[in-house]
C-alpha cells in the first residue's frame, strides 16, 4: 500500500505547498515537513525517497538562521537545495517555471527513483484501508454540513465502514435553497446512508432574534450548532471516533512554524469534555482539488464537489442586521435565481463565488403605480485565488439585466437590484 513519498521541508519558503503540489502534479506524493524535523522522523515517513531543502525569506527563527540538519544531509537519503524565491523573486516567469519542474522532475525520478504512484484509486483503496485499521469495529460520527469537504469524508468513510458510521445533518435554517434535501437524497437515500437530519431552524431563528451585531450573530450561529450536534451525539450509543473533514491547507496555514501569518482552523471544536471522541481526519493531507477529485472518484454528485464556497453562518451573514423570516425569504428566493441564471449561461465555474445579499433598509419604489416601500437585494460576484484579495469580473450586462427582471418579478417584498462593484481590499467578499 506504500506510495513513494517527497518530503519538502520547509526552511522559510513561502511557497512550501507549491513545492508539495508540483511534486504530486509529477505523480509523486509529497508532504511538508517543518525546519527541525529529525533524521529519525524522516525515515519514518512511508515510502520516503528524498527530501527538498526549500529555503525563502523566513529562514531566521528565534533569531537563529534555520537549515537542513548534518545527520540529515548524511541520512543516505537524496537531497535538493531549492528556492522558489531565489534573486528576490516572488513569482518566477513562465521560462523559470519550466526550468524549476525540469530540475524538480529529475530529482524526483532521476536521483530519488520515485515512481509516479500517487493517485486517487490509490489514495482511496490506502485511505479505506487506514479507517477500517483505526475504526475496527466500533462506531464513527460526522457533522455533515454538505459542504465539499464533510461530504467527500461521508462518502470515503461510507465506503470504508458503511453502516458504523452516522451522520449528522445540522438545518440552522441559514442553508440556501434545496441544499439540506439534497443532502438527505445524496447521502440517505442514493448512498444508504445512517443520517440523522435536524431541522433547527426555527431553534436558529429564535436564537438569533433582533440580534445585529455580525459577530455576535456568527457566534450564536457557532454555539449554537455545537450545541444541536452535542444533543444529537448524546442521544447516540456507543460512538468512539469523530471524523472531520480537515484538509491539507487548515493543517499547513496554522502549522508551519516559520510562517509569518497564522492562521488558526476551526472545525467542529469546542464539544464538552465528557465527549471524548478519536479523531478520524482522512482528507488532512489534500488539496482543495485533490478533495474534489476524491469525492468525484467516489461516485459523489458534480455539483456537490464543485460547489462554491459557503461560510459556516451561511445565509446569516448575507441577510444584513438582525434576521428577519421575511428578508431570508427573499435572500434565498433571489440566491436560488442567480445561481440558476449564472449556470444557464455558462458562468458556473467562470465566477468564483456569487450570492446575494439582502440589507435591513428600505427603499421607495412604485409597483402597480402605487408607492412601495421596499428592501433591495444586492448582487456579489467575484473571482479570487486565496480568498485574501478579490475582484470583480465582467458579468454581461444581459445577464444582470434577466437577473434583475426574474428577481423583481418573482421575489416579494424586493423593488430594487444592485451591483456590487467593490474588489477587496476595501470590502470583504461577504458583507458581514
Ligand atoms: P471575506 O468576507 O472574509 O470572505 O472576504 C473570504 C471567504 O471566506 C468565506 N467566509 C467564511 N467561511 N466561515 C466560513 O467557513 C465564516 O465565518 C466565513 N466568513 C467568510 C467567504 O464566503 C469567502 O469565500
Amino acid at each position: 500500500m506504500k506510495q513513494d513519498m517527497i518530503a519538502v521541508v520547509d526552511l522559510g519558503s513561502t511557497r512550501n505547498t507549491d513545492v508539495a503540489r508540483a511534486v504530486r502534479a509529477l505523480g509523486v506524493y509529497s508532504e511538508i515537513c517543518n525546519y527541525d524535523v529529525t533524521k529519525e522522523q524522516l525515515l519514518a515517513l512511508p515510502g520516503v525517497k528524498g527530501v527538498i531543502a526549500n529555503g525563502g525569506p523566513n529562514d531566521v527563527v528565534n533569531g537563529e538562521k534555520i537549515g537542513l540538519s548534518e545527520e540529515i544531509r548524511a541520512s543516505g537519503l537524496p537531497v535538493y537545495t531549492f528556492d522558489y524565491e531565489e534573486n528576490g523573486r516572488i513569482n518566477p516567469m513562465p521560462a523559470e517555471e519550466k526550468d524549476i519542474a525540469a530540475r524538480l522532475k529529475s530529482f524526483v525520478f532521476g536521483d530519488c527513483g520515485a515512481t509516479a504512484n500517487w493517485n486517487m484509486d490509490n489514495f482511496i483503496a490506502d485511505q479505506v484501508e487506514l479507517i477500517r485499521r483505526q475504526v475496527g469495529d466500533k462506531k464513527v460520527l460526522l457533522a455533515l454540513s454538505g459542504g465539499v469537504d464533510s461530504s467527500v469524508v461521508a462518502a470515503l468513510l461510507l465506503k470504508a465502514v458503511g453502516k458504523q458510521l452516522t451522520c449528522v445533518h445540522v438545518n440552522h435554517g441559514l442553508l440556501r435553497k434545496g441544499e439540506p434535501e439534497q443532502v438527505v437524497r445524496v447521502f440517505r437515500e442514493e448512498m444508504d446512508a445512517n443520517l440523522v437530519y435536524v431541522d433547527a431552524s426555527e431553534r436558529f431563528l429564535n436564537k438569533l432574534a433582533g440580534v445585529s451585531d455580525p459577530e455576535k450573530k456568527r457566534k450564536i450561529i457557532g454555539a449554537e450548532f455545537i450545541r444541536v450536534f452535542e444533543e444529537e451525539a448524546r442521544k447516540l450509543d456507543g460512538i468512539e471516533f469523530l471524523a472531520q473533514g480537515t484538509i491539507y491547507p487548515d493543517i499547513v496555514e496554522s502549522g508551519t512554524k516559520t510562517a509569518k501569518i497564522v492562521k488558526s482552523h476551526h472545525n467542529v471544536g469546542g464539544l464538552p469534555d465528557d465527549l471524548k471522541f478519536e479523531l478520524v481526519e482522512p482528507l488532512k493531507m489534500l488539496f482543495k482539488d485533490e478533495v474534489r477529485a476524491c469525492g468525484t472518484a467516489l461516485g459523489l454528485p458534480a455539483n456537490m464537489v464543485y460547489r462554491q464556497p459557503f461560510p459556516g453562518p451561511g445565509l446569516g451573514v448575507r441577510c444584513l442586521g438582525a434576521i428577519t423570516r421575511d428578508r431570508l425569504e427573499a435572500l434565498r428566493e433571489s440566491d436560488a435565481i442567480l445561481r440558476e441564471e449564472f449556470a444557464a449561461n455558462g458562468l458556473e465555474g467562470k465566477v468564483w463565488q456569487y450570492f446575494t445579499v439582502v440589507p435591513d433598509f428600505k427603499s421607495v419604489g412604485v409597483r402597480d403605480n402605487a408607492r412601495c416601500f421596499d428592501w433591495p437585494v444586492i448582487i456579489r460576484a467575484v473571482n479570487t485565488v486565496d480568498a485574501m484579495t478579490a475582484e470583480v469580473p465582467e458579468i454581461p450586462f444581459g445577464v444582470l439585466q434577466k437577473i434583475t427582471r426574474r428577481i423583481l418579478a418573482e421575489v416579494p417584498k424586493i423593488n430594487r437590484v444592485c451591483f456590487d462593484l467593490s474588489p477587496k481590499p476595501t470590502a470583504t467578499i461577504e458583507w458581514e
